[in-house]
């Protein structure tokens, strides 16, 4: 006789080296506390059906907490013979109560075990990583408020497009995180339904009550087939690719925080206790912990991929594969969490050199735009003016000064309509005060946008 828990029809024990290849107690013994809390409501539900009687279940229930007592104080043996949390945590409790630890397994399945300890697990999980999500975005309001009024060259294609505020660049962020806070939560509803009652597959022969079990566990609603309950891992699959979103969003601001920072830009600096150096360039500091961030959101991705293949092959129902969901999941999970964390950590300490995004701001043509839109208003077709201001820009470059540096003469030979009023509009600041409708780089936008961003948070 095998000492397996499902050792009655095997005639030997199991291969050493299978024990190892199939053991997942390293990955899932994680869900130590969600199987106890299971287990717990599904031996009240079973006592409240008949099933158990009641000195069953309370000596089931006070031998899980037992259980949880002593993992939590690191003295639970965990061996690869025993498979999976499911086994120690049974095992463990028989050992403990005796016999009646036995009865905990009827009308269950580690099917349904496992995937009701891994929704609790990723419910649990969204609900704390949308509370450091939301201190992130409260970092970067803070940030928007206090730089509203800075000037810095906007990009694209990495070419100075237009001034923009700093602060409205926090903001953009803001909004990312906001729709990754929202994705987290709408996958919240999806995960938070009970497959247990399904069983192995098909259910049970027992009189169960599944909405007494989903009532103690805080679920809203049962799965509504016993198939689907068991074998689907879209859950996983939803909020890996939320936190591969999420992932790739911190992973462009690591890229630009990285960018910034180095000299032939240096809008930036960030704080020494965030940064590294060199063991043999004694001058340098290095914005490790952005490389990390955006080299986390490769794994991220990596789990995401994993995942999706590890599910497209599978035929209904369980099968084994499943187990291996498990690793990508948590460790996509500390990743973003890490990275949210650290960079919430990280930024309030971030030095803003206004002075050289001025002066890059200024170098690249930055208003050009702005000069085209006076001369519509002048009553010029844009094409038009799109065309008289690119002749502006060549005859700019060529003597090597700023737009705003050309003499009044030299413009209106380029378009009679520019009168001494184009000044105003070729400055950085004009530029950016033009820009006041919702959503726009205004400072006083900005900081209007800032506060409903804040609102919007604080409701959440
Ligand atoms: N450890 C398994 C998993 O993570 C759960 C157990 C189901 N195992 C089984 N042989 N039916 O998916």
């Amino acid at each position: 006789m095998s000492e397996k828990l499902w050792g009655g029809r095997f005639s030997t024990g199991t291969d050493s080296l299978v024990e190892e290849f199939s053991a997942s107690i390293a990955v899932d013994r994680r869900l130590y506390a969600q199987d106890i809390l299971g287990s717990m409501a599904h031996a009240r539900m079973l006592g409240r059906v008949g099933v158990l009687t009641p000195e069953e279940v309370a000596t089931i229930v006070s031998g899980l907490g037992e259980v949880r007592s002593e993992i939590e104080a690191g003295r639970m043996v965990f061996r690869p013979a025993l498979e999976d949390i499911h086994m120690h945590i049974e095992s463990r409790l028989t050992e403990l109560v005796g016999e009646v630890g036995k009865k905990l397994h009827t009308a269950r399945s580690r099917n349904d075990q496992v995937a009701t300890d891994l929704r609790l697990y990723a419910r649990e999980a969204l609900d704390d990583l949308r509370g450091a999500v939301g201190r992130l975005q409260e970092v970067f309001i803070d940030l928007a408020e206090r730089e509203a009024d800075t000037v810095m060259p906007g990009f694209t294609h990495m070419q100075v497009a237009q001034p923009v505020s700093f602060g409205h660049h926090c903001l953009a962020y803001v909004e990312m995180l906001h729709r990754d806070s929202q994705r987290l939560a709408d996958a919240r509803t999806r995960v938070n339904v009970l497959p247990l009652g399904a069983a192995a597959l098909a259910g049970t022969t027992f009189p169960i009550d599944r909405w007494d079990v989903a009532r103690q566990l805080g679920f809203a609603a049962i799965a509504e087939n016993s198939l689907d309950a068991v074998s689907d891992r879209d859950f996983v699959m939803e909020i890996l690719a939320d936190l591969a979103i999420l992932a790739v969003h911190l992973s462009r601001l690591a890229e630009e925080l990285i960018l910034w920072m180095s000299p032939p830009f240096a809008f930036i600096d960030l704080p020494d206790s965030f940064c590294t150096g060199s063991s043999i360039m004694p001058q340098k500091k290095n914005p490790d912990v952005a490389e990390l961030v955006r080299g986390k959101s490769g794994r991220v991705i990596g789990d995401l991929v994993a995942l999706l293949v590890l599910m497209k092959g599978q035929p209904l129902a369980y099968n084994r594969d499943n187990q291996e969901d498990k690793e990508g999941f948590f460790d996509a999970l500390d990743s973003v969490r890490a990275s949210v964390e650290i960079l919430a950590r990280m930024l309030p300490g971030l030095t803003v050199r206004r002075e050289a995004m001025r002066v890059q701001a200024e170098k690249g043509f930055a208003t050009a735009t702005d000069l085209a839109d006076y001369l519509v208003r002048k009553g010029l077709p844009f094409r038009d003016a799109h065309a008289v201001v690119g002749r502006a820009v060549r005859l700019a470059q060529e003597r090597a000064m700023a737009l705003e540096a050309m003499p009044l003469t030299e413009l209106q030979a380029l378009s009679p309509l520019i009168g001494e009023d184009v000044y105003a509009v070729l400055t950085l600041e004009g530029s950016l005060n033009a820009r006041r409708h919702p959503g726009g780089t205004a400072p006083e936008t900005v900081r209007a946008a800032a506060t409903r961003a804040r609102d919007r948070l604080h409701r959440e």
